[in-house]
C-alpha cells in the first residue's frame, strides 16, 4: 500500500505542474482527493490495527504527570501546536492505576484534537488531580468548541469535522473503549462553538478489587490463572 501511495503522489504532482491544460485541471483535482481518501483509508486501518494489536492490558501505577509530559514531548514538535501555549497544572502528584501505553495514546489524541481545534494564541490547559477517589486529567482548550450536535457525534466510529481534513474519526471512538475497560470515564463538554472545549478522564487510583466466591481478594491486577479478580 505503502508504494502504491507514493506512485499516486508522483501522479498527482506530476499532472499539477501542468496547470494550464483544462483536462489536466480536473484530473489533478481527482488525483488529488483520491490521493487524500487513499491517505485516510491507510490512517484508519493502521488506527485499527494498532488498537486490534493491543492484546496485552497489563496495568501497573503510573505517574500522571510523567505520562502527560511524555505525551507533550512529541505533541510540542507537531506543526499544528506551533503559535499555541500549553500549561500543566498538577495540584497533586497523581499515580493511576493503569496501562501507560493505552492512556498515553488517549491523552495524545485529546491534546491532538485541542491543538486542531484553536487558532494561533490558543492556550490548552492540562489539569491532573485526584478527585472523589479517581485519578482526573481535564483537558481544556480555547478552540472553536462543540455545539450539541457534534457532542452527541463524537465517540461514534467515524465521526469527524476536524479543520485539519484528515481526521479518520477514529480518535475518540477508540479512547472511549480504551477508558471503558480501565473501568474509568471520558467526559466532554463545551459552552458552545467558539467557546473552548473540555475533555475530563477518570481512571482508578489503584486496582479494581472484587470479592470472588472463594475468600480471597486481591489488588495487584496481575492474571493469576483463576477469576480472583475482575478488573474492567
Ligand atoms: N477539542 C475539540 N474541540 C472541538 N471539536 C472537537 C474536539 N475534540 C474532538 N472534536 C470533534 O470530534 C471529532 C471526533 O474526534 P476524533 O478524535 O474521534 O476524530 P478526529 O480527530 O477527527 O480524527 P482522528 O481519528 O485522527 O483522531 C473531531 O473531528 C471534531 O469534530
Ligand atoms: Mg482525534
Amino acid at each position: 500500500m505503502e508504494s502504491r501511495l507514493k506512485e499516486l503522489t508522483l501522479l498527482a504532482n506530476k499532472a499539477s505542474g501542468q496547470e494550464n491544460h483544462p483536462c489536466i485541471v480536473d484530473f489533478a483535482r481527482y488525483l488529488k482527493l483520491i490521493q487524500e481518501e487513499a491517505f485516510r483509508c491507510k490512517n484508519i486501518t493502521e488506527k485499527l490495527l494498532d488498537f486490534s494489536r493491543t492484546t496485552e492490558h497489563k496495568r501497573e501505577a503510573v505517574s500522571l504527570p510523567k505520562l502527560v509530559q511524555s505525551v507533550l514531548d512529541v505533541t510540542t514538535h507537531l506543526q499544528n501546536s506551533k503559535g499555541k501555549k500549553i500549561e500543566i497544572k498538577e495540584e497533586q502528584h497523581t499515580n493511576a492505576w493503569i496501562n501507560a501505553e493505552e492512556i498515553k495514546s488517549v491523552i495524545l489524541n485529546l491534546v491532538v484534537n485541542g491543538l486542531d481545534s484553536m487558532d494561533d494564541g490558543g492556550i490548552l490547559t492540562i489539569v491532573i488531580r485526584e478527585k472523589d477517589g479517581q485519578a482526573e486529567v481535564a483537558i481544556k482548550d480555547t478552540g472553536i468548541g462543540m455545539n450539541q450536535e457534534v457532542l452527541e457525534n463524537i465517540f461514534e466510529p467515524f465521526f469527524t469535522q476536524n479543520r485539519t481534513g484528515k481526521g479518520t474519526g477514529l480518535g475518540l471512538t477508540i479512547s472511549h473503549k480504551i477508558i471503558q475497560q480501565h473501568g474509568g470515564e471520558i467526559e466532554a463538554s463545551s459552552e458552545g462553538m467558539g467557546h473552548g472545549s473540555v475533555f475530563t478522564i477518570r481512571l482508578p487510583l489503584h486496582p479494581m478489587v472484587s470479592m470472588n466466591t472463594n475468600e480471597s481478594m486481591r489488588r495487584d491486577g496481575v492474571p493469576s490463572g483463576q477469576p480472583l479478580l475482575v478488573s474492567a
